[in-house]
């Protein structure tokens, strides 16, 4: 029996490459040789964002094949990115996969796929190789997508997602309760991406139901009875990046460590960790009332101001603002985020809910804020706020916009919680064992890979 080969692919997206690269290292610590396959367009940033020093010190050998989308076209546009992507990728994929396959190397022995890639599922199973199915998000929003052509019979949406009956679902009395005119493909702008996203979300569940392998970045204790809705969803998470940290991450920006060490300047639990994952944009009125806020909360605070985060360009504080907080805040592009959220100074994480920072907040027993922008991010709030109590919600005003007043009422609130810290703790403790060994997650990857070794 050869060496196992897996070939991961991700969509092309921050909150996707993240995770599937944690779950690739620990294949390759579990003897897997692993090609990671992302656009041209992402390799090339991942590659830039890289330290020189790890450049060609790591386990995982980095290809790319094309996303079918010009050099300039944006790739933000989420419904034309999918688009592309599906029409794009297979024959490239399949072009790789041969010409691996044929270099008289180790043949490539499983592939394992973004949920969202379900083209690459397809290319597995038309040429014989083993797939899993990685969904990087929580198990009940996969549910509520399997029972898509039941909510269109009930007549809840119709044949295009769109809302026909405005009421709250529920799939099961421990699950969060959805609003069925906000569902997750309803945060889009434009009914047309509405309708893309839709469908693509609802073809690639399709395309994967029968994979041989279904994996997710979740873990069973925190959401059990989204299991029984899912048939062959195997929780693996939460994938952390661990002591791989100093390797390859696949950032898509370079991390700024110098917070790090202003954080061990800083007292125990005084600091207010606020970042908002690679994707979300907030109108400028809305980031300088946020600026506004953290600084009348009178706290410390670390905040990820990424360069397209203010209106989706260069940021321009209010006036005087960065003088005047200069001695307790500090403000970087990209943090090294598993290790601030580690870091005993932090109080707690003001997130949009992206659910690879939930399930690192919940890792690290952090208190949450909760701020979503898009896609699952309400879900992964109601999670937070409500079915766990981990955190609390930033509610808009009547102009739809997060006030300073609320941002340091919220904050007092939060920390002046005590079940709340306590209750984060408690999961963080399940997060824990769920990962080692015994534990749940650590069960669910052992079978995958044995089984994969076995093939
Ligand atoms: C998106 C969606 O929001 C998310 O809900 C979905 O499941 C995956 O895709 P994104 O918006 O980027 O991702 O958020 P998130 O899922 O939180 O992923 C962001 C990742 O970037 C996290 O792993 C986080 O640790 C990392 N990050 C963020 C940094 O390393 N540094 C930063 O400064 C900010």
């Amino acid at each position: 029996m050869g060496r196992p080969h897996a070939l991961a692919i991700p969509f092309p997206a921050q909150g996707h490459v993240i995770p599937l690269m944690e779950l690739s290292h620990c294949l390759a610590d579990h003897g897997f040789k692993i090609t990671f396959v992302n656009t041209d367009f992402i390799h090339e940033r991942v590659m830039k964002a890289l330290p020189d020093d790890s450049k060609n010190k790591n386990q995982i050998h980095l290809v790319s094949i094309p996303d079918g989308m010009g050099p300039e076209e944006d790739r933000n546009q989420l419904g034309k990115l999918f688009e592309c992507v599906s029409r794009t990728m297979p024959s490239y994929l399949e072009e790789l996969i041969e010409e691996v396959n044929e270099s008289g190397k180790d043949k490539i022995t499983c592939i394992i796929a973004d949920e969202h890639m379900g083209l690459a599922v397809k290319v597995a199973k038309k040429l014989g190789i083993p797939q899993a199915a990685f969904w990087p998000t929580n198990a009940c929003l996969r549910a509520l997508i399997i029972r898509i052509p039941e909510l269109i019979e009930a007549g809840v949406i119709d044949a295009n997602g769109m809302t026909r009956k405005q009421e709250m679902i529920q799939l099961s009395s421990t699950l969060p309760v959805m609003d069925t005119t906000k569902l997750p493909w309803h945060c889009f702008d434009s009914p047309m991406v509405q309708q893309t996203i839709f469908h693509s979300l609802f073809t690639n569940n399709q395309a994967v139901k029968d994979a041989d392998w279904l994996l997710c970045n979740s873990f069973y204790e925190i959401e059990p009875s989204a299991y029984p809705l899912n048939p062959n969803l195997l929780p693996i998470g939460p994938l952390l990046a661990g002591s791989r940290q100093r390797q390859l991450v696949g950032n898509f920006w370079q991390e700024d460590s110098t917070c790090l060490n202003w954080l061990n300047q800083q007292p125990a639990c005084s600091v207010i960790y606020v970042s908002f994952g690679s994707f979300t944009v907030l109108e400028e009125s809305q980031f300088h009332e946020l600026a506004l806020g953290l600084e009348l909360t009178g706290h410390r605070f670390l905040w990820v101001v990424r360069p397209d985060l203010s209106a989706g360009q260069a940021a321009t504080y209010p006036d005087g603002f960065q003088a005047r907080v200069a001695d307790r805040g500090k403000i970087v592009s990209w943090a090294p985020q598993q290790k601030v959220l580690a870091h005993p100074s932090i109080a707690c994480f003001m997130t949009h809910c992206g659910w690879n920072s939930t399930m690192e907040g919940l890792s690290m027993g952090v208190p949450f804020l909760c701020w979503p922008y898009f896609a699952d991010q309400f879900l992964n709030q109601s999670y937070i706020s409500d079915v766990w109590k981990v955190g609390l919600r930033l509610n808009s005003d009547d102009n739809g916009i997060i006030s300073r007043e609320e941002v340091k009422n919220k904050v007092e609130e939060v920390l002046g919680d005590e079940k709340i810290r306590e209750r984060a703790l408690t999961l963080k403790e399940m997060a824990d064992k769920s990962v080692s060994q015994g534990g749940s997650s650590t069960k669910n990857l052992n079978d995958f890979v044995e089984a994969m070794k076995g093939k």
